[in-house]
């Protein structure tokens, strides 16, 4: 665990603590579970246990909330997230054929990571950037008017990075 990891949990533990005692605690769990994930970018089963010991929530409560809202991982994700855009104006650009060249050839199904821990693979809405529609998102940074050459391309750039980071 890194530093601001280390710290953020320790941010996260005082705040437990200082609206355990509050009336209803179970109104703030979804910034908690954000709070998690933030943490470790994803939910694990321990800190689970832990919010549902410190705020005396059943843990099956707390498990059906995260697995409602999409947005939470429940699974380690890869050290790079790539979201494709199935909005209207890239499934109308051939998003759909996008999406099936990242599942060929990274091995994978929307929701999964890839065996190397590099990459999950998300589905989004809009990005906002329909102006050059096809479009992924991997980490921060938008990639567009992609076909399936250029996807595979962008893909190799971020394996030939491997663990050391993003592609210039
Ligand atoms: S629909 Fe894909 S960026 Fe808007």
């Amino acid at each position: 665990m890194t530093e601001v990891q280390t710290q953020k949990l320790q941010a996260l533990r005082s705040y437990m603590q200082e609206i355990k005692d509050r009336e209803n605690p179970e109104s703030y769990l979804i910034g908690i579970l954000h709070k998690v994930q933030d943490v470790y970018g994803y939910l694990p089963r321990e800190m689970m246990d832990e919010v549902a010991q410190t705020l005396l929530i059943p843990t099956a409560h707390i498990w059906g909330v995260a697995t409602f809202y999409h947005y939470f991982n429940l699974e380690p994700i890869g050290q790079h997230v790539i979201s494709v855009c199935m909005g209207t104006a890239c499934y109308v650009k051939g998003a759909a054929a996008v999406l099936e060249t990242l599942k060929k050839e990274l091995g994978v199904e929307v929701g999964q990571t890839t065996e190397d821990k590099l990459f999950t693979l998300q589905e989004a809405r809009c990005l906002g950037a329909c102006g050059i529609a096809p479009v992924i998102m991997i980490d921060e940074k938008i990639y567009g008017e992609l076909d399936r050459k250029k996807t595979i391309d962008i893909i190799n750039q971020y394996r030939r990075a491997g663990s050391v980071g993003k592609p210039k």
